[in-house]
């Protein structure tokens, strides 16, 4: 049996990929499935914790047994529900691939081929970091766990990158996921490294995404000891 040892948390978990609108019938998006942030979530209920899943577009995924389930599509959606939401959880987990950048303007109709055989040119404007907004907005002992979905491998310069990624954006931990073919995104697997803002390092070997998921909760449950919380 799983440790009780979330009993007593409000926890906050972002999953799945947002997708951001160019007309009616098309749009921007990314490869998340959600089965990260869905294992997050399974895993937190599991242990004890009042779960809200707030789920940008998965694969069809059924909602997690003991989670209360917000469904967005997105990164501005997103933003909203996860920020009214933290604003009394006592840990919140970004799993979701939040679009960067959305079409500056979403066409009416949809936008169609020209004669001249040409090719329309699509203008992005950035989205909010939803991450960093939330570190900033936190409330006094809440835990705040970021994840990075960087391409190259452990010898080059994903754990550089991904150092530097969790100063900017402040968060108490930052899972690394090594991604690129067949890794991390989609399959049911996944693998990486968990940066602590205290300066560790600990390897997640590969496994199913529970195992990834439990080790995220072993961390936080770690890092609310050490702060007397
Ligand atoms: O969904 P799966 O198929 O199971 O795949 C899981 C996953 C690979 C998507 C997941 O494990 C993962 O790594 N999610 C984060 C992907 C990502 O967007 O990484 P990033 O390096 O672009 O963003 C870093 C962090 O900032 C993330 O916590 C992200 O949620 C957050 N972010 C990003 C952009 C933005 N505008 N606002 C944010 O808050």
């Amino acid at each position: 049996a799983l440790p009780r040892d979330l009993e007593g948390l409000r926890v906050v978990i972002s999953a799945g990929g947002t997708r951001e609108p160019l007309d009616p019938v098309r749009y921007l998006g990314n490869r998340s499935s959600g089965k990260q942030g869905y294992a997050l979530a399974r895993v937190a209920a599991q242990r004890g914790a009042e779960v809200t899943l707030v789920a940008a577009h998965t694969v069809d995924l059924p909602d997690p047994a003991g989670a209360a389930v917000v469904h967005v599509s997105t990164a501005d959606q997103l933003s909203e529900v996860v920020r009214a939401e933290s604003a009394t959880a006592d840990v919140v987990v970004m799993a979701a691939a939040v679009a960067d950048f959305r079409p500056a303007s979403r066409a009416e109709h949809k936008i169609k081929k020209s004669d001249d055989g040409g090719a329309p040119t699509v203008e992005l404007v950035r989205n909010p970091d939803i991450l960093a907004g939330l570190v900033q907005a936190r409330p006094p002992g809440q835990v705040v766990v970021g994840f990075a979905a960087e391409t190259g491998d452990a010898g080059g310069d994903v754990l550089h990158h991904a150092r530097a990624k969790l100063k900017r954006k402040g968060a108490d931990l930052l899972v690394v996921n090594a991604v690129g073919e067949g890794k991390a995104f989609e399959v049911e697997d996944n693998s990486g490294w968990l940066l602590g803002a205290d300066g560790t390092e600990v390897p997640i070997p590969l496994g199913a995404k529970a195992q990834l998921a439990a080790a995220v909760w072993d961390a936080v449950v770690g890092l609310r000891k050490t702060q007397g919380v």
